[in-house]
């Protein structure tokens, strides 16, 4: 009885409070998937390896910022292109970088 109480208290707490789902709950990780993975799977990058999306090498390659990320977006590189305003809102640009940075270590 004590402890079939134990468990009942147990699981309202757990149900009062969920656990966030780790990355699946940030809001850029649906877009990121829709416009971005195909090149970049995972944070890779099929086309340049060595352009990958992992904090340490966008830091190597001078981009440190959600808004470096969406400059990246705006005027990329050879082989990458352009997302302007209409396909990606600022927005839009923003919360798949703040996905990016929280999500590829
Ligand atoms: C058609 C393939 C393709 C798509 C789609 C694509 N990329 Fe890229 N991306 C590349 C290539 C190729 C490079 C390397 C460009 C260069 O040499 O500067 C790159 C580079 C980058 C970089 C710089 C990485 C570094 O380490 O310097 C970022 C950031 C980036 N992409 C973000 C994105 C985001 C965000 C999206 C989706 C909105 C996206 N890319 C969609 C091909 C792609």
């Amino acid at each position: 009885m004590r402890m079939s109480g134990f468990l009942l208290s147990l699981s309202l707490l757990l149900s009062i409070c969920p656990v966030p789902a780790r990355s699946a709950s940030l809001p850029g990780e649906a877009a990121f998937l829709a416009n971005c993975s195909q090149c970049h799977p995972s944070g890779g990058n099929t086309i340049a390896p060595a352009k990958n999306l992992r904090v340490v090498t966008l830091q190597a390659n001078g981009i440190r910022t959600v808004q470096d990320i969406v400059q990246t977006m705006r005027r990329p590189g050879p082989g990458m292109p352009p997302f302007d305003s209409k396909a990606l809102t600022e927005r839009q640009a923003r919360e798949i970088a703040e996905y990016i940075l929280a999500t590829f270590k």
